[in-house]
C-alpha cells in the first residue's frame, strides 16, 4: 500500500488527501489494454469513476477511449488527450448545447436513452446541417444482483429504451435522416464479479444484435457492453489489478461477434479504483456510553461518500508503527450519524494526529466529492515513482 510505504513523506502533509499511486494506475490500464487488445476489443474509460486531469493523461497517453456523461465530462476528456472519435457520450438527460458540442466535434457515437431523445438529437442535427453518430442504449431487462443503488438493466430502472420504444423508433428510423445509426449499447450495473452476471448480458445482447441485423436490416457498427467489472475491496493489497483476462475472456466465449463490428466497454472503477486512497487525521477519540471507541477524523462524507451511500466498504490503515490493537469506529466530520467509515474494524491503537488511509478510494471517491456542511473540496497529491 501506497500511503505505508511512503509514510514519511506523508507526514508533513496537510490532510484530507487523495493519493494516487501513478505508476500502479499504468500497470492497470496496461493490463486492461492488454486483454482487451488481444480481443481487438476497445475501451472507453468511463470519466465519472474519476475525472482527475493527471490520471487521465496517464490514461488517454495508454491509448484507451474516453466515456462521458455530461458535456463537462465530454470537455474534459478532449482537454486531456482523448481524441473525439475515441469519445462516446451517454447519460439519460444530455442537455441541449453539450448534444451540439458532442455532434460538431464528431465524437464516436452518442448513445441514446430514450426514443424522445433520437428524436432530439436528430433536429439538432440537422440545424447543424450535421448528420450525428448514435448508438442506442438498450434496457435488456437484466438484474446484476449487485448493490440495489447499483444496477442499471432492469426494465424498471430509468436506463435505456425499452421495447417498446424500440419498436417505435425503429418505424420512425427511415424519416430521421439526420441521425445514423452507428450500434448498440448495454450497461447493466457496476461492481460486479459474478461472471454469470456478463452471461446473460451477453447472450440477450446476442438476442438483440443478431435480431436488428438480421431482422430489421440495420447495419451495426459496433456493440459496446458498457462497464461494471468489480474490484476486491477487502484485499486490494493482495488484489491490486482486477481480472480483466477473465472478464474480457468471458465476452469473447459468450458472445459472438458479427464480422464487421466491433465491441467496445466502458470501464471506470476498474481501472481507477485501486490506486486511489484517502488520507485523513484523526482529530478526536472519545467513547461513549455503549463502549465504543470513536476515531473522529478530518474528512468524512462530503469526500468519500460510498459507505454512507451504499454501506460500502473501504478498508482502513493506521500510517507508522503501533502497538496493541483496538477495535474502533472510524466516524468522518459531517453532522450525519450515516457519516461513518468503518463500524468496527481492528487498527493499532490510534491516538489524536495520526493519520489513515482509506483503501481503494480512487473511484466514485473525489468525483461525488461534494461541499457539504461547506467542507472544502478534497485536495490530491500524486506518486510517480516506481
Ligand atoms: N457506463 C455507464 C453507462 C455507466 O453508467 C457506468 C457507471 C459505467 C459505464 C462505468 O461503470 P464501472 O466500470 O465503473 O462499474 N457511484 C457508484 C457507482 C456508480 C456507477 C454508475 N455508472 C459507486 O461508488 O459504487
Amino acid at each position: 500500500m501506497l500511503s505505508s510505504n511512503i509514510f514519511p513523506q506523508l507526514q508533513s502533509l496537510e490532510t484530507p488527501f487523495y493519493l494516487y499511486d501513478i505508476p500502479l494506475l499504468r500497470r492497470t490500464v496496461e493490463a486492461a489494454k492488454a486483454a482487451a487488445d488481444r480481443r481487438g476489443y476497445h475501451i472507453h474509460y468511463a470519466l465519472k469513476a474519476n475525472p482527475d486531469r493527471r490520471l487521465l493523461e496517464v490514461i488517454a497517453a495508454a491509448g484507451l477511449g474516453a466515456d462521458c456523461v455530461s458535456g463537462g465530462e465530454v470537455r474534459r476528456a478532449v482537454e486531456c488527450g482523448f481524441a473525439p472519435e475515441k469519445i462516446v457520450f451517454e447519460g439519460v438527460a444530455k442537455r441541449d448545447e453539450d448534444i451540439l458540442f458532442a455532434i460538431e466535434r464528431g465524437i464516436y457515437a452518442i448513445n441514446c436513452e430514450s426514443l424522445e431523445e433520437v428524436v432530439v438529437i436528430n433536429s439538432l442535427a440537422e440545424q447543424a446541417g450535421r448528420v450525428a453518430e448514435i448508438g442506442l442504449r438498450l434496457n435488456p431487462n437484466i438484474d446484476s444482483h449487485t448493490n440495489e443503488h447499483l444496477t442499471t438493466g432492469r426494465s424498471d430502472c430509468k436506463f435505456g429504451i425499452s421495447r417498446r420504444e424500440m419498436k417505435e423508433l425503429l418505424r420512425l428510423l427511415p424519416d430521421l435522416k439526420n441521425i445514423h445509426v452507428r450500434g448498440v449499447h448495454f450497461h447493466i450495473g457496476s461492481q460486479i464479479l459474478d461472471m454469470s452476471v456478463f452471461e446473460a448480458q451477453c447472450h440477450k445482447a446476442q438476442e438483440i444484435v443478431d435480431d436488428l441485423r438480421d431482422n430489421k436490416g440495420l447495419h451495426l457498427e459496433f456493440v459496446n457492453m458498457g462497464g461494471g467489472l468489480g474490484i476486491d475491496y477487502h484485499n486490494p493489497e493482495q488484489n491490486p489489478i482486477p481480472d480483466f483476462e477473465g472478464y474480457f475472456a468471458t465476452f469473447e466465449r459468450e458472445f459472438r461477434l458479427p464480422e464487421g463490428m466491433s465491441m467496445r466497454f466502458e470501464l471506470g472503477r476498474s481501472v481507477v479504483a485501486q490506486c486511489g486512497e484517502l488520507v485523513t487525521r484523526v482529530m478526536f477519540t472519545k467513547t461513549n456510553e455503549s463502549g465504543r471507541r470513536f476515531l473522529i477524523v478530518d474528512s468524512g462524507m462530503s469526500q468519500l461518500i460510498r459507505p454512507a451511500l451504499y454501506g460500502a466498504h473501504h478498508e482502513v490503515r493506521r500510517l507508522g508503527e503501533g502497538e496493541g490493537r483496538e477495535v474502533y469506529a472510524v466516524v468522518g466530520d459531517v453532522c450525519e450519524s450515516s457519516d461513518t467509515f468503518a463500524y468496527q474494524t481492528e487498527l493499532p491503537i490510534t491516538h489524536r494526529g495520526d493519520m489513515l488511509s482509506l483503501l481503494s478510494a480512487g473511484a466514485y471517491g473525489a468525483s461525488m466529492a461534494s461541499c457539504y456542511n461547506l467542507h472544502p473540496l478534497p485536495e490530491a497529491h500524486y506518486w510517480d515513482r516506481e
